[in-house]
C-alpha cells in the first residue's frame, strides 16, 4: 500500500487494478471470448456464484480500537508448514487460456510470495516442470479420479516426487456442470487437448494410448502410426516425464484426447476409493467440495486430514449453498481436520471473515488468473501481495495482531 501510494507521487499507477471488479473487468476486456467464458463461467444461472459473494455481505466485522496493533503476524502453520499468511492458491485446470506461460507463471509467483500453489490435475504444464521452478516453495497436488486405478496412483506418486506437502481430491467435479457460456459457444477446451498435460506426461496414460492405437489398428492396415513409433513414444516417457506432451499430441492427438474423455473422471467414486487412496501414500489428504457436516464428520472418521469446503466457484451446482453459510457448521463437524476453505474470496475481509468463521486455510480462484491473464507472473505475484496487504489492513485495524485471534467474536451477522 505504501509503495503504491509512493509509487503514486512519481506519476505510476499499480500495474493492476487493486480491486477485484475493476481486476476482473479489465481481465474480460483483455481476453479471448472462449477464454473467458470458461473462466469467468458458472453453472446454470450462476445462481451460486452470485450466493458466494452475497454470503461475504452477510457478516459485518466489528472493529476495535486501542489494542497496539503495531506488530502483526499473519503467518500461520499448515502440515508442519510455516505459510506467510492463511492463503494458498487454488487449482485452476487449462491456465493456458489466460497467459501462454501457464502455470509456470503462477508458480514463480507463489514461489516468490510463499504462498502454496496447489497444482491442477487439468494444469497445461506437467507438474514435473512446474515443480522444477519453485526450488523448496510449499505446493500441494490436487487429483481427478480417473477410471484407472493404475493412473491414480501414477498421480500420486508423481506427486510425491515433485515435493508435495498434501494431496486434495476434488469431489464435486465427478461430471462437469452444466456452464452455459460454453456450451453457448459450443466450447470445451479439453476437447481441443488443452488442459491434458498431466495424462500425456504421464507413463500410465501412454499405455493407455499405447493399446487404444494398436486396438485401433485391428483391421485398418493403412493406419499410419508403427509399433516402433509407439515404442519410442512410451520409451520417452520414461526416460523425459515432463517432457511428453509434445511428443504424443503430435503423434496421436486424437486418440490421447479421446482417451482422457474416456478416463478423466468416475463418477461411480465412494467414500471407499478414498480409503484406498489413504493406503497410497502417507501425504495429508483433502477432500475437496465438502459442503455437508455428515460429509465433514465421515471424512474424520476415516482419517483423512483436512478437508476444502467449496463449491467449485460456483462452476458445478447452480442454486447450492453459498461456500461461505455451509463453513460454520462444516468446521465445527470437522473435529480436528484442517479446514480450508474457497468460492468467493475477493479482499482482504473476505479472508478475514471465513476464517472468523471456522478456516484454517483459504484459497484464491480466479483473481488470480485475472492478474495472469493481464501481467503474467508480475500480474499473480501483484494479487497475491495487495490480498495479503489488505488482508494484514483488515486484521490491524479490527484491533487484532495474528491470525490466531480471528474468531467469531469479531463478526456480526447482518
Ligand atoms: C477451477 N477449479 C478447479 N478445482 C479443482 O479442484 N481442479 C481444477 O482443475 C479446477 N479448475 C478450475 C478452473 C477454473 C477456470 C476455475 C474458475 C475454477 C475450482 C477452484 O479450485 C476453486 O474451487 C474456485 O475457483 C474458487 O472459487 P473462486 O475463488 O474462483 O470464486
Amino acid at each position: 500500500q505504501n509503495r503504491i501510494y509512493r509509487d503514486g507521487v512519481s506519476g505510476l499507477v499499480p500495474n493492476i487494478p487493486t480491486d477485484p471488479q475493476t481486476l476482473e473487468k479489465a481481465a474480460a476486456d483483455a481476453l479471448p471470448e472462449k477464454a473467458c467464458a470458461y473462466l469467468a463461467g458458472g453453472a446454470g444461472s450462476e445462481a451460486t456464484m452470485r450466493a458466494n459473494r452475497a454470503a461475504f455481505e452477510s457478516w459485518s466485522i466489528v472493529p476495535r480500537v486501542l489494542r497496539n496493533v503495531a506488530e502483526r503476524d499473519l503467518s500461520t502453520e499448515i502440515f508442519g508448514r510455516r505459510l506467510p499468511a492463511p492463503l494458498a492458491l487454488a487449482p485452476i485446470g487449462v491456465l493456458e487460456l489466460a497467459h501462454e506461460e501457464a502455470d509456470l507463471a503462477v508458480a514463480r509467483a507463489a514461489a516468490a510470495t510463499g504462498v502454496p500453489f496447489i497444482f491442477s490435475n487439468q494444469a497445461s504444464v506437467p507438474m514435473e516442470d512446474t515443480a522444477d521452478v519453485m526450488g523448496d516453495a510449499p505446493r500441494w497436488f490436487q487429483l481427478y479420479w480417473s477410471t484407472n486405478d493404475d493412473l491414480v496412483a501414477s498421480f500420486v506418486e508423481r506427486a510425491e516426487k515433485c515435493g508435495a506437502d498434501a494431496i486434495t481430491v476434488t469431489l464435486d467435479t465427478t461430471m462437469l456442470g452444466w456452464r452455459p457460456r460454453d456450451l453457448n459457444l459450443g466450447s470445451l477446451p479439453f476437447s481441443q487437448g488443452q488442459g491434458i498435460a498431466q495424462y500425456t506426461s504421464d507413463p500410465v496414460f501412454a499405455r493407455m494410448v499405447k493399446q487404444r492405437i494398436v486396438s485401433e489398428r485391428v483391421g485398418k492396415p493403412d493406419v499410419k502410426i508403427t509399433r516402433s513409433t509407439v515404442k519410442t513414444l512410451i520409451n520417452m516417457t520414461h526416460h523425459y516425464p515432463g517432457k511428453f506432451l509434445p511428443n504424443l499430441l503430435s503423434a496421436q492427438p486424437r486418440t490421447a484426447v479421446e482417451t482422457f474423455l474416456e478416463t478423466y473422471s468416475r463418477p461411480s467414486l465412494t467414500w471407499d476409493d478414498i480409503a484406498k487412496l489413504r493406503e497410497m501414500t502417507k501425504l495429508p489428504i483433502l477432500l475437496k467440495g465438502v459442503l455437508h457436516p455428515d460429509d465433514a464428520r465421515q471424512a474424520a472418521d476415516l482419517g483423512v486430514d483436512g478437508i476444502v469446503v467449496s463449491n467449485h466457484g460456483g462452476r458445478q451446482v447452480d442454486g447450492s449453498v453459498a461456500s461461505l453459510a455451509a463453513l460454520p457448521d462444516v468446521a465445527a463437524a470437522a473435529g480436528g481436520l484442517t479446514v480450508v476453505f474457497d468460492s468467493g474470496i475477493r479482499t482482504g475481509a473476505d479472508v478475514f471473515k471465513a476464517l472468523a468463521l471456522g478456516a484454517d486455510l483459504v484459497l484464491i480462484g480466479r483473481p488470480y488468473v485475472w492478474g495472469l491473464a493481464l501481467e503474467g507472473e508480475r500480474g499473480v505475484e501483484d494479487v497475491i501481495r495487495n490480498l495479503i496487504a489488505e488482508f494484514d489492513l483488515t486484521v490491524g485495524l479490527s484491533g487484532l495482531r495474528s491470525v490466531e485471534q480471528i474468531t467469531t467474536d469479531a463478526l456480526r451477522a447482518n
